[in-house]
């Protein structure tokens, strides 16, 4: 920019095109090297602290989520076993029933009262039922031998298959539907 002043300042009568030369160098203060010292270092110090601080946080809080997971993965996998030595005979590996006989799971309406669904592991069901509009009619046996793990297990296993839910259901909550009765 003071170059073209200078240049107008001696031909007057000159029209310039360009009024900013580029990388005129213009903008860029120079700074005394002195003058970067300490400041500059100290606002570094309080970065390096704030990003471990952060990532202490972001550490703790991903490994609690993790034990979750695998928990949830644990509670799935005993679940499915669970599911195919007790269950799957008749309401099928799929989950899919067996005609008029046995009603499905995958994507059963029954699976919205999950407290039902606890009890009718634990005691069996008779008697007439309706499943996404169709009725059933056949004894269920009941399970008296699955203890409340394996029940919470195999709940969490049809309900993260068949049922939308991507959560564990605990021990306590089949304790809890279990002791009502
Ligand atoms: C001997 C066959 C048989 C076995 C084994 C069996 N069920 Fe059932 N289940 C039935 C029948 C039949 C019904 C319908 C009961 C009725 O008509 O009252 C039913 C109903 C259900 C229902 C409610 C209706 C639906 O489809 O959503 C669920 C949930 C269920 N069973 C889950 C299980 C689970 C979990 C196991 C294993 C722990 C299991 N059943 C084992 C035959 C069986």
């Amino acid at each position: 920019m003071i170059r073209i002043l200078k240049i107008k300042e001696k031909y007057p009568t000159l029209t310039l095109r360009a009024t900013v030369l580029p990388n005129s160098g213009e903008g860029k203060k120079k700074v005394p090297l002195s003058t970067v010292g300490r400041g500059t270092v100290g606002r570094c110090r309080w970065g390096v602290g704030l990003f471990l601080g952060y990532l202490c946080i972001f550490v703790i809080l991903s490994s609690c989520q993790s034990a979750d997971k695998i928990k949830l993965e644990q509670y799935y996998i005993g679940g499915k076993e669970i599911f195919e030595a007790n269950c799957a005979n008749c309401h099928q590996k799929d989950g899919k029933g067996l005609q008029n006989l046995y009603p499905p799971i995958a994507g059963s309406d029954y699976l919205q009262n999950k407290s039902q669904v606890i009890l009718a592991i634990k005691y069996g069901l008779t008697g007439e039922i309706k499943v996404n509009g169709k009725v059933y009619n056949q004894p269920m046996p009941a399970n008296s031998h699955l203890q409340n793990l394996d029940i919470a297990e195999v709940v969490t296993y049809i309900y993260n298959e068949w049922g939308n839910e991507q959560k564990l259901t605990t021990v306590e909550e089949v304790e809890e539907v279990l002791k009502k009765k």
